[in-house]
């Protein structure tokens, strides 16, 4: 079975192109609040930021089939000395939206990642009280469902195709509360300058949540990473991402030039240039 994938260079605030319940998983990555290094100054205030994740989730519940997942990579974020507690309130925003908040995961990096970000030196420094700032070596995943899934809405054969790998799930703990996960090495040359996540995010987020030919959004693609994955594993994807520089990347992730054959069956990329609301 051949699967499809839609780029959408534009805004996510809006979703038009997308038909109401549609969409049975979404995984994505909102830009992380004026984090010093991918998005200093990119938001004029906390509020603004806040709007934007409040018109998409109110878009997602709308594009949302019933019962269905939103898997949210996003964290608190340390800015001037002040932590904004955006895993707190994207859970309100959600709520409020229409979601029940179902689960919180966190994604725990290598000790190895501390080496790109090292905060705890200020102590190393001035090694007296008051001076201490730790390290941060996770990351928050948070789950919302819209209602309640129908279990008996998938055919036998569906539910077959889409068998979780209880082997994958035991060995690598998925399990737990706790995902440890390597992260994306800066510089790679497909993320350069994207705080793209790994692919073990979506990879297991699919495989929990969605059924083979079913179709995974990303309003925030970035550089393709959810797009990818659902291709890996036979599911449709839409994506979404306002900078229109990133389409050439996403289409090289996802490994097409124009059309391509997947075992024998054709798989479609498809970019959709918005009129307006993207930039270079
Ligand atoms: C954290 S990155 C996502 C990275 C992605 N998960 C990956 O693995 O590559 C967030 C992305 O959202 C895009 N973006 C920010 N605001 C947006 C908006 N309002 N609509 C669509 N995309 C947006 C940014 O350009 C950036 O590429």
């Amino acid at each position: 079975m051949g699967t499809t994938h839609k780029l959408i260079i534009g805004n996510c605030m809006e979703m038009p192109e997308i038909p109401d319940k549609s969409i049975h998983l979404v995984v994505t990555s909102p830009p992380y609040f004026n984090a010093p290094f991918d998005y200093k100054g990119l938001f004029a205030s906390y509020e603004q930021y806040l709007g934007v994740l409040r018109n998409v989730s109110k878009e997602l519940f709308r594009v949302m089939a019933d019962g269905r997942i939103v898997v949210l990579n996003i964290d608190d974020m340390l800015i001037n000395g002040t932590k904004y507690p955006i895993v707190a309130d994207a859970t309100k925003l959600f709520q409020e939206a229409g979601f029940n908040y179902r689960d919180r995961l966190i994604w725990k990096k290598p000790d190895g990642y501390l080496r790109i970000s090292r905060r705890s030196g200020v102590l190393l420094q001035n090694p007296y009280p008051m001076y201490f700032y730790p390290d941060n070596l996770l990351e928050s995943v948070i789950i919302f469902q819209k209602g309640k899934f129908d279990y008996r809405s998938i055919s036998q054969e569906i539910r077959e195709k889409s068998k979780v790998n209880i082997k994958e799930f035991s060995d690598k703990k998925w399990y737990t509360t706790l995902w440890e996960m390597n992260n994306v090495m800066p510089g790679s040359p497909l993320e350069k300058n994207i705080a793209a996540f790994p692919t073990e995010l979506p990879y297991r987020a699919i495989n929990l949540f969605a059924y083979v030919g079913e179709t995974v959004l990303d309003p925030f693609a970035g550089s393709g990473t959810t797009m990818k994955i659902a291709k890996q594993l036979g599911r449709n994807s839409i994506g979404i991402e306002i900078k229109k520089s990133l389409a050439s990347i996403i289409k090289k992730k996802t490994g097409f030039d124009g059309q391509e054959t997947l075992n024998g069956e054709e798989n479609k990329f498809e970019v959709i240039l918005r009129k307006k609301g993207w930039i270079e």
